[in-house]
């Protein structure tokens, strides 16, 4: 079994942390590396005035954990600048969110760059590297450009957009052909793989054949989706477990009998969290009944909150949640409870559980954990209804949601009324079906599969 070496922005703390504390994925690829033995390398997290120093590296158990400092001028054009207020706004279809500045795009060149430059010394000729997500799409080709010659697999968190938003990227095809220095390429959903290979055929006129072979730039790659999973077995458990727990029980009390729509999600645009508020206050005004015996608790802690669009959406949010229950609240009930700060994953599979709505509406999403974690934390003989996004990759998935669109604010008002009011029976077969999905497919379904088809070219299905 080869070595493994993960590389992605944001390393896990290598320092064992308390359990339900990290998150589904970190405990996943620091199972994959326990198994593999290998690297994890990244950013620390620090910014600093003058030029990288060495990694740091701290050992635990059979991983090493190798980080790597970023400049302040890195940080702002390369994490700020290209990753932030180019790619991510992009991939999200938001074009009107992204900035194009040859300044950022070379800093976000020269980032990977120094990122290959760093890994390069601790490599061995027979590691397998596995590359994660948008902010290092050149890292392979950097890598190559050095004469590494081993298996490099990458894998997108985010969505692959459609060619006409994707294009529209200066450096579209550079970004490409950078891509293709890699072994394997990893899209959560079949609708992202495609549009990748639209642009394969049509913008490059590359060749895309059987079992996600790829034939483009002179190299020979292969592409395919994998949709990530989550942790089903031990979120349920600590959901189950949580349910004890002194914040659980003061949530509960404080719901005096009332039903509870949960909202998780990092304070980000592509959330759709304007639109989520609206149709929350349309049921509302729609189904009045509602008024006083349902609470709307949403959680947001902040997240990049030094890119201007995320000041943004802060206040808006702060706006459009302090005019809904400045509208609705009565002296003894608060329609929603809006929270900027972050919560363990082990409160959240609580929280979860006690939950009548799991309400998961953004605009575009890659995946959403949230949503499979909503469906993993329910109780078998009670399960609540997760509302979910058609624009979110785990839609594919779980059948079993009352699928939305998150723009058709009154829709999804209706379907929330729906969810109000289902009856059990109807609760536990979408439930059912829900979490069969879930439990097949989980994260460690997942990674063994990515490894396997990335190692040993094994079939795509
Ligand atoms: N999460 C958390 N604490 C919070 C909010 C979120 O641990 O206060 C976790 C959540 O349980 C999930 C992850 O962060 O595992 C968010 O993943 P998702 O795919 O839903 O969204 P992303 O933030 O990656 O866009
Ligand atoms: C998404 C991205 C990750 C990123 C995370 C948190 O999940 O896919 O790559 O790490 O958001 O964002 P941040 O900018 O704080 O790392």
């Amino acid at each position: 079994m080869s070595r493994l070496v993960v590389v992605s922005n944001r390393v896990a703390a290598s320092k064992l942390s308390r359990p339900g504390s990290e998150g589904g994925l970190s405990v996943a690829l620091r199972a994959a590396l326990r198994q593999h033995g290998g690297i994890w390398f990244g950013w620390s997290g620090k910014v600093l005035e003058r030029d990288y120093g060495q990694p740091s590296v701290a050992e635990v158990g059979k991983t090493t954990f190798a980080t790597i400092d970023l400049t302040q001028r890195d940080y702002d054009d390369y994490y700020k600048g290209f990753a932030n207020s180019t790619l991510w706004p992009l991939f999200h279809y938001r074009l009107d969110l992204a900035e194009f500045s040859q300044r950022t795009w070379k800093g976000y060149e020269r980032v990977n760059a120094h990122f290959a430059h760093r890994l390069q010394p601790l490599l061995k000729d027979s590691d397998v590297i596995w590359v994660h997500d948008y902010h290092f799409t050149l890292l392979a080709e950097q890598l190559r450009n050095a004469n590494c010659r081993q298996k490099m697999g990458f894998f997108l968190h985010i969505p692959w957009p459609a060619l006409p938003v994707f294009t529209a990227l200066p450096w579209h095809r550079e970004i490409v052909k950078a891509l293709c220095a890699y072994d394997l390429i990893g899209f959560q959903t079949d609708e992202d793989l495609e549009c990748f290979q639209d642009y394969i055929r049509r913008e490059i006129g590359g060749e895309v054949g059987e079992n996600g072979v790829i034939r483009v730039f002179g190299r020979t790659l292969r592409a395919g989706a994998f949709p990530i999973g989550v942790d089903t077995e031990t979120f349920a458990k600590m959901a189950e477990e949580s349910e004890t727990s002194n914040q659980v029980a003061r949530l509960k009390k404080s719901l005096i009998g009332r039903d509870l729509i949960i909202g998780v999600d990092r304070l980000d645009y592509s959330k759709g969290l304007i639109n989520r508020v609206e149709a929350f206050e349309h049921l509302l005004t729609a189904y009045p009944d509602n008024r006083g015996n349902v609470v709307f608790l949403q959680i947001n802690p902040p997240s990049r909150a030094d890119v201007a669009d995320y000041v943004d959406i802060r206040r808006e949010m702060e706006a459009t949640a302090g005019r809904v229950n400045g509208a609705f609240a009565e002296y003894d009930w608060v329609p929603i409870r809006y929270l900027n700060k972050s919560f363990s994953r082990r409160v959240l599979a609580g929280f979860f559980r006690s939950s009548r709505i799991g309400l998961v509406t953004p605009l575009r999403d890659g995946m959403n954990l949230v949503a499979k974690e909503y469906v993993a934390a329910q109780p078998a003989k009670d399960p609540g209804v997760l509302v979910l996004s058609r624009f979110a990759g785990a839609a594919r998935e779980l059948d079993g949601a009352l699928i939305v669109n998150p723009y058709d604010v009154e829709g999804v008002a209706e379907r929330l009324q729906e969810a109000l009011t289902m009856p059990l029976k109807e609760r536990r077969e979408r439930w059912r079906s829900m979490h069969r999905a879930i439990a097949v497919n989980d994260v460690t379904a997942w990674w063994a599969d990515y490894l396997e088809t990335l190692q040993h070219g094994k079939r795509i299905p």
